[in-house]
């Protein structure tokens, strides 16, 4: 009988046969596949696993400090944190582009990853949360945006240096499947269940040029837009939700003086495989709480929208 147990006694089982007393190195980013591949990889091996998170001061309000928390602390998996905001800021300062932040992101990361793991010593396995629709996907098409996704959150491949063999422990799990293990191993149903983050993070959802100011703006409104969300019971019924840095500047008034600050856009939808997306149709009530929680709470911003576009043709991402 299948059972998210029987999954994981397998796996663990597969996983200290394959690689014995060697030590695997994995890339660590908080979303759910990299997630319980460490968890389960912590079961089966312990201490022979390290894992590196790389913090490109992209990443949502406090997430950093919650993937420590919960792999670090609470289940005392070896996590090396590379805080590389600055890095990461700083190449991206001036560019516009939205392909070419991507591409410095996740070059970026590789670079970053590469010399923390290069840190461990004797390390034999690179151990990657492929799933099952990522191996169909990379199959069909060895070009395009789905493996120009994977390519960011799976490291890229191997890195060059480094002559490590892959353990892929998920590879043969549908998303589910891979989220009742990952309950199945302890990990919270919010985290198991979190909506997907795209690898390039806030650095897609602030248009244009990327700054630290502006990304702490975003950070804020995205979190209470999320919190309302959760609050409202909302967020488990959207697909994904997020939102969205404009750099342009539009008037309010406080008092009687007119201000000029940023646009904050609301995104949610509803979708089955990320392919075509419909927008979520939230309660006003919830749009104008977050709205007015946005506009009061976070200096910078004057006016907040919420986007009813549908993909196709709109994307379900700004960039
Ligand atoms: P779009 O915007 O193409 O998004 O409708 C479809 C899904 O893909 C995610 N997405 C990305 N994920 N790197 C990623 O890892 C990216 O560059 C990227 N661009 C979009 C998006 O969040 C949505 O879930």
């Amino acid at each position: 009988l299948w059972t998210p147990a029987r999954i994981v006694d397998d796996a663990v089982r597969q996983i200290r046969e394959q690689v014995g007393s060697e030590k695997v190195l994995l890339g660590l980013s908080g979303g759910v596949d990299s997630s319980v591949t460490a968890a389960l990889l912590h079961r089966a091996i312990g201490d022979q696993l390290t894992c590196v998170f790389v913090d490109n001061g992209l990443l949502r309000l406090h997430e950093g400090d919650q993937v420590m928390d919960m792999f670090a602390r609470n289940m005392g998996v070896k996590v090396i944190r590379a805080d590389s905001e600055d890095l990461f800021l700083g190449r991206l300062k001036g560019v516009q582009d939205p392909e070419e932040k991507r591409k410095i992101i996740g070059n970026t990361f590789i670079e970053v990853f590469d010399e923390h793991a290069a840190e461990i010593t004797d390390v034999n396995w690179l151990a990657q949360g492929t799933i099952y629709p990522d191996v169909i996907e990379s199959a069909a098409s060895k070009t395009g945006k789905a493996h120009v996704i994977k390519s960011h959150h799976n490291v890229g491949g191997l890195p060059e240096t480094m002559k490590l063999k892959l353990v892929e422990p998920l590879r043969e799990l549908f998303k589910d499947e891979v989220r009742r293990i990952g309950l199945e191993l302890g990990l919270p149903y919010d985290m198991v269940y979190r909506h997907p983050f795209p690898g390039p993070g806030l650095g897609v959802r602030i248009l244009g040029e990327v700054r630290k100011e502006y990304a702490e703006i975003l950070r804020r409104a995205d979190a209470i837009f999320l919190e309302e969300l959760h609050r409202a019971d909302l967020y488990h019924k959207t697909s994904q939700a997020f939102a969205v840095f404009l750099p342009v500047k539009s008037v309010g008034v406080v008092g009687d003086q007119r201000r000029y600050e940023y646009v904050i856009a609301l995104r949610a939808v509803e979708t089955i495989d990320f392919m075509t997306a419909r927008w979520a149709r939230l309660p006003y009530e919830l749009l104008e709480t977050v709205s007015n929680r946005i506009i009061n709470e976070i200096t910078g911003v004057s006016r907040v929208t919420y986007d009813i576009s549908s993909k196709p043709p709109a994307t379900i991402e700004w960039e």
